[in-house]
């Protein structure tokens, strides 16, 4: 395996002294500020394209697969056969959790959202296997290997147990996709359900320097270990603003109940200033390439398990956005299609942002190793606007 031995608490070179102080401009946001080199995902805005370590989106989706893109953005190359088959095999032998993880998902309350039981979840491997020794290449692999296997089986145990079930055990001569689709259901899937549920992941596995990821790197540079740095990076993605946005996007369909009403409730939600969900993107002044490749994705899957009628909606609904909304640069992001996507799959719509998350880990892990690399603790600095000093009153005269 391509692992190289690297000393990482070496630091990424500080800035010098002069550049630190003067003329503060904040950037809400942090819109534009770049705050790390980077050489696993390239996004060009303006022409819409997504290349993962220099191969095209579009070029994986078709031709690739889950797990060795998820090989080649933590690594950095596709793997070779050899590596390839080491590499699902490890994977495959790890997919089963601790009867321990199981009993503390039992333990969570059935109305809680699976993104909050996947944080945790994810936060307690840290329990099992943390050592810290981030400097050890071994640990490393293992720690990848962990992560990518046993969070599909914790999304699947925590829906099962909520539904009032066990936990359906991983099955071994399953591949990682099929596998996970059967852990939800308990029925091999169909092969056109499984490999469009992976080409789904291999979509979702990586975006730059996206909130989550971001996230993933400021608790990467602490040095602690990589499950609190996946376990915060599923926290911020839970938000409607990053990958919660799936589910509102099949909420605000389901509103909107048919094409014909689709052009009204965009007008009011202009007026309102309401944000259309699965809408925007902080890089994107084009349709996301992965947008258009998930639009694919849902044909195919209505062409051979029957139509969803919140499709025509859906388009009827971009008709009119890109008309009113196109010449600010605001057009259908990946959000917008995947829910149809993944419900056609039969995945409940509040797992949409765990089956999110199973794909990102990967993005979130190549990160956690680059930040490794050239690491430097994130301490970004703030414009004071708080009141003067003061001094304390006490009770009877505030
Ligand atoms: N619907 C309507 N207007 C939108 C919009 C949307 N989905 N997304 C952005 N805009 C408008 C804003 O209202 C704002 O208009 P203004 O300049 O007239 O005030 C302008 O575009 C800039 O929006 P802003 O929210 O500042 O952009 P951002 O780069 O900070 O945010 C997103 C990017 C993704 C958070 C934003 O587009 C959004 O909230 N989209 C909906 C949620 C979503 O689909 N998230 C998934 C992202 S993959």
């Amino acid at each position: 395996f391509p692992i190289e031995q690297k000393n990482y608490f070496a630091g990424a070179k500080a800035i010098d002294n002069k550049q630190k102080t003067t003329n503060l401009v904040l950037k809400p946001g942090l819109e534009g500020v770049p705050v790390t080199n980077s050489g696993i995902c390239e996004i060009n805005g303006t022409e819409g394209k997504l290349n993962y370590r220099g191969y095209p989106i579009s070029e994986l989706a078709q031709k690739s697969s889950f797990l060795e893109t998820a090989f080649l953005l933590i690594w950095g190359e596709l793997p070779t056969e050899n590596e390839l088959k080491k590499f699902e095999k490890d994977v495959q032998m790890h997919r089963r959790v601790s009867f321990r993880i199981r009993d503390m998902l039992k333990c969570f309350p059935e109305s809680g959202h699976p993104m909050d039981a996947l944080q945790a979840s994810a936060a307690s491997l840290g329990l099992f296997y943390s050592r810290r020794a981030i400097d050890d290449p071994k640990y490393i692999y293992d720690a990848v290997v962990r992560l990518i296997a046993k969070i599909p089986t914790m999304v699947a145990a925590f829906e099962q147990i909520r539904k009032g079930d066990d936990p359906i055990q991983p099955q071994d001569d399953l591949p990682y996709s099929s596998n996970f689709l059967y852990m939800l259901t308990e029925r091999e899937p169909n092969p056109l359900a499984a490999r469009v549920f992976d080409r789904c992941l291999i979509l979702h596995a990586e975006h730059s320097l996206n909130a989550s990821t971001f996230s993933a790197r400021v608790t990467a540079s602490t040095l602690t270990d990589p499950y609190a740095v996946v376990a915060s990076a599923v926290g911020t993605l839970a938000g409607p603003l990053h990958g919660g946005a799936n589910e509102d996007v099949i909420a605000m369909l389901e509103e909107i109940e048919t094409p014909d009403k689709a052009s009204l409730f965009l007008n009011e939600a202009i007026a309102k200033k309401r944000k259309i969900m699965g809408f925007g993107h902080r890089e994107y002044r084009v349709k996301d390439p992965r947008a258009t490749i998930l639009q694919d994705f849902a044909e195919e899957l209505f062409s051979e398990f029957g139509k969803d009628e919140m499709y025509e909606v859906a388009q009827a609904l971009e008709e009119e956005a890109i008309s009113k909304l196109g010449p600010k640069g605001i057009f259908p992001n990946v959000d917008f299609y995947s829910g149809l996507v993944y419900r056609k799959l039969g995945i409940p719509r509040d797992l949409f942002t765990p089956v999110f998350a199973i794909s990102r880990v990967a993005g979130w892990l190549a990160h956690w190793r680059e930040q490794l690399g050239a690491n430097r603790i994130f301490r970004p600095s703030q414009i004071y606007e708080g009141a003067k000093v003061r001094n304390w009153q006490p009770l009877e005269r505030r």
